[in-house]
């Protein structure tokens, strides 16, 4: 670990908001951050799923995409008093201007972009996505990912591609952007 940027990074008085596409690697990303700055973590499928006591899938399947989709406005509500938190937010949070909103009180939020081949590749062996589950080509996640583009940008304070990037990579240029290193 860099003691260095660690130190720094204590000071972080906001929250790093992770937003893209799925399979664009926000998860991954974000355990970087948390690991390199020492930042505290919120995935937020992840604590949803946690919270409800079943997997995505089946928050989906049992009670309906809108029941989750409230439930990241709760979540991210929840948050929006906080920092020092990346948050790593599913790939429609941002489609709500609700939750923009929120995210944007305390947070720099970081559009993270990729291909929709390199998504292609890195969604085929995952079934916790039930957006893609039934149409996972290329052609879909072209066409969904050009529906959400405008909002994702809006939202957006920057932008970060991760084509034939190391984490490491997007991780420097993320906290270059953001002044941290
Ligand atoms: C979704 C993205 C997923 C998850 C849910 C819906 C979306 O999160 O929240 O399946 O609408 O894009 P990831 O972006 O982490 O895969």
């Amino acid at each position: 670990m860099d003691k260095q940027i660690n130190g720094k990074a204590k000071e972080i008085p906001y929250n790093i908001v992770l937003i893209g596409f799925m399979g664009v690697g926000k998860s991954t990303v974000a355990k970087t951050l948390h690991t390199r700055l020492g930042m505290k973590i919120m995935e937020m499928d992840e604590e949803i799923s946690r919270r409800e006591g079943i997997s995505i899938p089946e928050i989906f399947e049992t009670r309906g995409e809108t029941y989750f989709r409230n439930l990241e406005t709760e979540l991210l509500a929840q948050l929006q008093d906080e920092n020092g938190y990346v948050i790593s937010c599913g790939g429609g949070a941002p489609l709500r201007k609700t939750n923009v909103d929120l995210m944007k009180k305390n947070g720099k939020v970081v559009l993270l972009t990729a291909l929709p081949e390199t998504i292609w590749h890195r969604v085929q062996e995952n079934h916790e996505r039930p957006l893609l589950e039934n149409n996972k080509t290329a052609a879909h996640i072209e066409r969904l990912m050009s529906q959400r583009q405008e909002k994702y940008q809006a939202a957006a304070d920057f932008t970060v591609n991760t084509d034939n990037k190391t984490e490491k990579e997007i991780c420097d240029e993320i906290l270059e952007k953001l002044q941290i290193i």
